[in-house]
């Protein structure tokens, strides 16, 4: 059998993939493939099964030049980069790693909610620029997060996970829109169900973004929709970019119409919208919100768990079912 690996993944996962004695083509270069470079790629050799990464477009061009690949396991829990429909028409699996980030990620937008509150990446620039002239009663007042209200936009796993480090550690209060109401989450954390995204912005001191990317939360965030938030309020977005309106955003900040943003993921990585990376009042980070140690080598065996068992004519534990 034959895999083709988009990218450098943790070596555990090719190592799974070897132990079975198949033939592994790992892509050693640096950065994400341009897209015909994956087509190319995928059309060296007749692959059985691609890993692929959120970064690369799985549609119907890269299920032509793999036709015998059964599987593309995808390296990411989000498949937004996914034909699903496509997929499913070729009877191709398509298989994500849900749960092995949930905490890597959910740790990772507090990580961006307590930088803001407590502004450690402004103290750390002033410091080294400097600035620092001896200690100040007024210098970088921060907020305190306890007993602040935390809104989450999609209550899955990782909105759930948020919720728990919030209500648990913290002491904040939770508040919640998704598609699906949830009374076992509610019970368990106190949260509070809003009917609609609109409910938690007017509401929340912290909203953090925890959708899919599909069509209807494309832009969920728009300019309206910030204009209801408090002014002294933050959003946090570790989903996907295109949730948010970025150049409305950026005009929201400067504006002072929220207080702040802490972004992992933008709506043309690796580009950033115009004028952001000069505000003050945002912490980024390069979608690195599932880049730990342990999240990333499980889902690297994740991944090639789902490729063997294809492969060996079982189901995938991760297919994804078109929506
Ligand atoms: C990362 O963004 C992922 O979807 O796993
Ligand atoms: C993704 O894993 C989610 O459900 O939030």
């Amino acid at each position: 059998m034959k895999v083709y690996v988009s990218r450098k993944i943790p070596q555990i996962g090719i190592t799974t993939l070897l132990d079975k004695g198949y033939e592994v083509d790992v892509n050693e270069k640096e950065g994400p493939l341009p897209k015909e470079e994956f087509i190319a790629a995928l059309s060296a050799k007749p692959y059985d099964a691609v890993i692929s990464l959120l970064t690369d477009k799985v549609g119907a061009e890269a299920f032509d030049a793999a036709p015998n690949a059964k599987i593309f396991a995808n390296y990411a829990v989000g498949f937004d980069n996914v034909d699903i429909a496509e997929a499913k028409k070729r009877g191709v699996v398509i298989s994500n790693t849900p749960d092995v980030l949930t905490h890597a990620v959910a740790e990772h937008a507090f990580a961006l909610i307590l930088s803001l509150a407590c502004r450690i990446v402004e103290g750390d620039k002033y410091l080294r620029t400097g600035k620092y002239q001896g200690w100040g009663p007024l210098l970088l007042l921060g907020t305190e997060i306890r007993g602040k209200v935390l809104g989450i936009l999609g209550a899955g796993r990782i909105g759930q996970e948020v919720a728990h480090q919030a209500v648990r550690g913290f002491n904040m209060q939770v508040i919640y829109y998704d598609v699906k109401r949830n009374e076992p989450f509610e019970k368990e954390y106190g949260a509070r169900f809003c009917e609609t995204p609109e409910g938690v912005l007017k509401e929340a001191d912290f909203v953090s973004v925890h959708t899919p990317l599909l069509p209807s939360t494309m832009h969920l965030i728009n300019a309206e929709r910030l204009r209801m938030m408090k002014k002294t309020a933050y959003i946090i977005n570790t989903s996907r970019g295109p949730v948010i309106d970025e150049a409305a955003l950026v005009e929201a900040l400067r504006d002072g119409v929220i207080a702040g943003a802490g972004l992992d993921v933008f709506e043309n990585e690796p580009k950033l919208a115009d004028g952001l990376a000069e505000l003050t009042n945002v912490v980024i980070t390069p979608h690195t919100a599932s880049a730990t140690i342990e999240a990333r080598d499980k889902m690297a065996e994740m991944a090639a768990t789902n490729i063997i068992e294809v492969l060996e004519g079982r189901p995938a534990p991760n297919a994804i079912e078109a929506r």
